[in-house]
């Protein structure tokens, strides 16, 4: 069975399209662990009510080793490491040791609105101050930069006149939400094909 862990911050509402999917059959895997680096998230309570087990690696507690603790908690056990909603930086080891391996998701069409300090509100709001017509959501891979890896997918959404930053999110919230879990599907069957900043769906 391929096995997933998953890495959150907040609100898990790409955790629960996960686990949505998985119970309704689209993806066949099994998300191993839910994993945050804040404590009482919502995400957390997710997890919980889906019978996943959960683990706290507080960031404020393990600050430059909280990368090293969490490859401790999922090192030989998970293909695959998904970042939903997650807001630290993965570095050092788990990303070599799970190079193309982890995956994030962004809710825009990168390499617009992205890098340190664009993520949440900020984004959209970015997205509307710009005047951009379209925006998005990417699904990449993780190096050891912030939102810089390979893309994999991404879903457009458009931008209506009189948008707020909450009404752009919640449209673009509802694309990443099929946007994640599209792309964890091509892992589990083995399609994705990486060729340096190139990935190919084979
Ligand atoms: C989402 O917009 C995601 O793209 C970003 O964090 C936000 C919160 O997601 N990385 P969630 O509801 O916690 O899944």
């Amino acid at each position: 069975m391929y096995k997933i862990a998953v890495l959150v911050s907040g609100s898990g509402s790409n955790l629960q399209a996960l686990i949505d999917n998985i119970e309704s059959g689209f993806l066949n895997c099994k998300i191993q662990c839910v994993i945050s680096d804040k404590p009482g998230v919502f995400a957390l309570e997710r997890a919980k009510k889906a019978g996943i087990d959960t683990y706290v690696a507080d960031k404020k507690e393990y600050k430059d080793e909280l990368s090293d603790k969490i490859l401790s908690l999922i090192d030989g056990k998970v293909d695959l490491i998904v970042l939903a909603g997650y807001l630290s930086i993965l570095k050092g080891k788990i990303i070599e040791q799970f190079k193309n391996r982890v995956i994030n998701i962004h809710p825009s069409l990168i390499p617009s609105f992205m890098g340190n300090g664009m993520y949440g509100l900020k984004v959209h709001k970015a997205a509307i101050e710009y005047g951009v017509k379209v925006t998005g959501c990417t699904v990449h891979i993780v190096d050891e930069g912030t939102d810089t890896g390979p893309i994999i997918l991404q879903r457009t959404v458009t931008v209506l006149e009189g948008d707020s930053e909450e009404t752009l999110q919640k449209r673009v919230l509802e694309e990443e939400h099929k946007a994640l879990s599209e792309a964890v599907k091509l892992y589990i069957e083995g399609k994705i094909k990486v060729q340096g900043r190139k990935i190919f769906v084979i």
